[in-house]
């Protein structure tokens, strides 16, 4: 049996004592509402003392306004005293998506996303990373991080691919436990931040076409948004060897002392990984061992059955113990309640979530303090943090081709023109940044590769940049630098089954080759595209993935000032055929560029 004693102050044996005396006292609505957890926007902090709210959480984009850190901070201060208000004063955790830094909030720093890290094959920097991240959401009060994504995305159609560290399960393995460690690491008021290690099981592996959002859903947003959805959310058909290797990031995890899984939305072979009782309670709980709490997806219940009430008995008798609702929360403790008064869900599966709740709340010393320690909030955004960003910059860029030395670029070259996405921050950090999709533009403060670039040069008037490549006719550099970009997206939103640059892209391309002597193609993305067809326009070509708020440090994997160490983390097809990895190793073929490639 695991406990947090080697990273916390307070161990899950030490607070026993206290979750029973306290379990006592609860009525059944009392643990009903530690079970719930609502999206901000959907409960007043009067609502969260009223029902006794074990959990706010704010989604992607779940931002105050106006967006910086201290309005962040006093927004969960007041949900965290509300709690303290309640009968029995228990205290919230408030969770948020930081997955690459505390990526919601205008000012913080935004790190390269997984797809990156997993290039860079650093744990130390994850880990540093992902200590950033814990001081800056601890900061504003937040002491749950959804993430890391242990995914191991098999076919990058799939819009979360970025997400993953890898295809391979045992870098994600390396890397999400460097990033349990920096979340896990003693702050200085004695806190540590609850990872949320997502989403149990498969998640990566389901299959294209696969998805099928349940009819009965209300419109909306969601409804809207799932038009798109053709493998996020959609069904893992794989053999029992294959679900081991994938269930093997979330045994270390839990062998290292991480308190919180999420279930994932996806199916495995057909059934709901949210009605999953062999693995979520067999296997987890009862088999390995796990003592910390269970919560679900987004509104995910809600596509178990068409009835909500069975919906609610099916997830919690399956084992989940804290609901991600995240609107409606009085049909939610409505239902629950009514669900065990009628003995359709035993009582005592309600004292074991409400215990492995109250358990981590214990260890993470919420009822000592659970607000947030806001003299670190000053260093959200700070030189420093963006000081590791930028050697995450640096080290996640892959360098995939490189012709007649095209790079490094001299300092002194007098003439240099620049085109494409060069300026755009929104850009560069893809999505889950600001908001939840992410978008294009000045979303939030940081340095551009336009900037990088120029800040490199001996004379930076010599640099030519036009968004569009509209370089004045018959004129000719020594240099291009063309910086191609996919659009943000998040979630199944980004599922796109013909991965290729974009027609504006490749006219961007061809426009710029025309004006220079040697080409230098960057590509900002939250994966690999098909670029077979346009290789031949590119004497240069860096895979910079999305790499967040610091994008001028890019420059100096150009210049040469740091030379690039990246190495592929995920397989570069050679054409739309060869997708997923699956097919390709049955095929036999070689792909464009290998697992683990990458000049230097
Ligand atoms: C995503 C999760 C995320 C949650 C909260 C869901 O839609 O699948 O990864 O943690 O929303 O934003
Ligand atoms: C939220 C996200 C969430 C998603 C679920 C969005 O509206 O902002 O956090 O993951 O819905 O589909």
């Amino acid at each position: 049996m695991q406990t947090n004693e080697k990273f916390g102050v307070n161990s899950l044996a030490d607070s026993r004592n206290r979750v029973e005396a306290l379990l006592e006292q609860m009525t059944l609505a009392e643990k009903v509402g530690q079970m719930t957890q609502v999206e901000k926007d959907s409960i007043t902090p009067e609502q969260v003392s009223e029902y006794a709210i074990g959990s706010i959480l704010s989604g992607g984009g779940g931002n105050p306004d106006p967006n910086n850190a201290e309005t962040w901070a006093a927004m969960v201060r007041q949900y965290a005293e509300a709690a303290l208000q309640s009968r029995l004063g228990i205290p919230i955790i408030y969770g948020v998506d930081a997955v690459h830094g505390h990526n919601n909030v205008r000012g913080a720093v935004i790190f390269p996303h997984n797809v990156g890290l997993g290039a860079s094959r650093d744990a130390d920097l994850v880990e540093r990373i992902a200590y950033i991240t814990a001081k800056a959401i601890a900061a504003t009060g937040i002491y749950w991080d959804f993430a890391p994504a242990v995914s191991v995305p098999q076919d990058i159609r799939w819009g979360r691919s970025y997400e993953g560290y890898s295809e391979d399960t045992d870098l994600v393995i390396e890397l999400s436990q460097a990033y349990i460690r920096g979340l896990h690491k003693q702050q200085d008021n004695g806190k540590w931040v609850l990872p949320s290690v997502k989403h149990f099981v498969g998640d990566g592996a389901t299959s294209w076409n696969s998805t099928k959002p349940p009819a009965w859903l209300p419109g909306g947003n969601w409804q809207a948004a799932t038009d798109n959805w053709k493998i996020d959310q959609g069904d893992a058909e794989i053999d029992e060897a294959t679900l081991n290797d994938y269930l093997r990031p979330y045994k270390v995890a839990v062998d290292n002392g991480a308190l919180n899984i999420m279930v994932s939305f996806s199916s495995l072979n057909g059934h709901k990984m949210h009605a999953n009782k062999a693995l979520i309670t067999d296997k987890l709980k009862d088999e390995w061992g796990f003592q910390g709490f269970v919560v679900s997806d987004w509104m995910a219940i809600d596509q178990l059955d068409v009835d909500f009430y069975n919906c609610v008995v099916i997830a919690i008798n399956a084992g989940l113990d804290m609901i991600m609702v995240p609107y409606d929360f009085k049909r939610f403790v409505g239902t629950l309640t009514d669900a065990v008064q009628k003995g359709d869900i035993p009582q005592a599966r309600i004292d074991d979530a409400v215990r492995r709740i109250l358990g981590v709340k214990f260890a993470l010393g919420l009822f000592e303090d659970s607000l947030g320690n806001e003299s670190q909030l000053a260093e959200i955004g700070s030189e420093a943090n963006r000081e590791v960003a930028r050697e995450a910059v640096r080290k996640s860029a892959v360098l995939l081709k490189n012709e007649g030395q095209a790079l490094p670029l001299a300092k002194d070259l007098d003439s240099l023109i620049i085109s494409g996405a060069a300026q755009d921050i929104g850009a560069q950090c893809g999505g889950w940044s600001i908001s939840w999709q992410g978008e294009r533009g000045n979303i939030t403060e940081g340095s551009t590769i336009l900037e990088g670039i120029k800040a490199h040069l001996t004379n930076p008037d010599s640099v030519i940049f036009s968004e569009k490549a509209d370089f004045e006719s018959g004129s000719r550099a020594a240099v291009g630098v063309v910086v191609l970009s996919e659009d943000p997206y998040a979630e199944g939103q980004g599922d796109q089954g013909e991965l290729y640059l974009s027609e504006t892209d490749i006219a961007l391309l061809k426009k710029t080759r025309e004006h220079c002597d040697t080409l230098i193609a960057i590509l900002l993305s939250g994966r690999p595209l098909v670029i077979t067809d346009q290789l031949d326009l590119m004497d240069a070509f860096v895979a910079a993935w999305w790499p967040g708020t610091e994008g001028a440090a890019l420059a100096d994997n150009l210049f040469g000032t740091h030379p690039f160490t990246g190495k592929l983390a995920y397989t570069w097809y050679r054409s739309m055929d060869q997708l997923p990895l699956g097919h390709l190793k049955a095929s036999g073929e070689d792909p464009l560029w290998e697992f683990g490639y990458g000049l230097s």
